[in-house]
């Protein structure tokens, strides 16, 4: 077992640790590069991370983001884009640069190009900093879903009806309208990351969540490649870590 992992008493213990330690990496290196998710787990996060910093207790003025995925076809004005969903739960009440704002352009003309452009400004950034992750019931990371074969850098990812069917609430819960495909970093993106953590929380990812810490490496299982990253911190609350086979610390 080599990753890190916290279970946390509830949700809101776990939102409140990673704030705690995403505003304390922001005291110690300002300049923080960020990478960050979207999905209903986060929510917590970003709230209090908000809240601190009104509170003057993380400063981002000289932060940067990057977002791990968007839906292709989806202009960053939409409302069901993941970049308007960032807007309205973080982005807008935080003191953020706006052109330190990264984010993949759903409705590039070349969604190619833009995968190599999103690389090439994640590599002139320097690197990510801190990735932090959700997890889909499935085992995907950013929008890298169980396949075969994975893709180690930014790339155009085709959907899982199950995948679209959890995005679907984006789209005024008409799964139809959710894209086909998506935009995503790769997994080697991910991996490239100087540190990471994963949130996830619920019954409903106990089982990705044991596949992801005490399943082989597999495709079938994208997570599961976190476990050769040196840095890696996983925080659970206890439903999410039910399925675990060993104890682990409380948080
Ligand atoms: C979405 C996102 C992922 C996210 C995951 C879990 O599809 N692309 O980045 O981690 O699904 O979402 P939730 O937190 O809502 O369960």
């Amino acid at each position: 077992m080599t990753l890190h992992i916290s279970v946390f008493s509830g949700a809101g213990q776990l939102a409140a640790a990673l704030t705690d330690d995403v505003a304390q990496r922001l005291r110690r290196a300002p300049t923080l590069v960020l990478g960050l998710p979207t999905g209903r787990t986060p929510l917590g996060f970003y709230r209090r991370l908000v809240h601190v910093s009104r509170a003057a207790g993380a400063d981002f003025s000289h932060a940067t983001t990057f977002n791990l995925d968007e839906f292709l076809g989806v202009g960053p004005g939409e409302p069901g884009s993941y970049r308007q969903y960032m807007e309205r739960h973080f982005f807008r009440h935080i003191n953020i640069d706006r052109r330190r704002i990264h984010f993949l352009d759903g409705a590039a003309a070349d969604p190619r190009a833009e995968c190599e452009r999103y690389e090439a400004a994640i590599a002139a950034a320097g690197g990510l900093d801190l990735q932090v992750l959700g997890i889909g019931a499935n085992g995907h990371i950013g929008f890298n879903e169980p396949a075969e074969r994975l893709a180690a850098r930014t790339h155009v990812v085709r959907l899982r009806p199950g995948t679209r069917q959890a995005n679907a609430a984006l789209f005024g819960g008409d799964v139809a309208r959710v894209p086909r495909h998506a935009l995503s970093m790769g997994m080697a993106t991910i991996l490239h990351a100087r540190s990471i953590v994963l949130m996830a929380t619920g019954g409903e990812k106990a089982a990705c969540v044991s596949a992801m810490v005490d399943g082989p490496l597999t495709t079938r299982t994208p997570a599961s490649f976190l476990q050769l990253h040196p840095d890696v911190h996983v925080m659970l609350d206890q439903a999410a870590a039910r399925k675990l086979r060993t104890d682990h610390a409380g948080g």
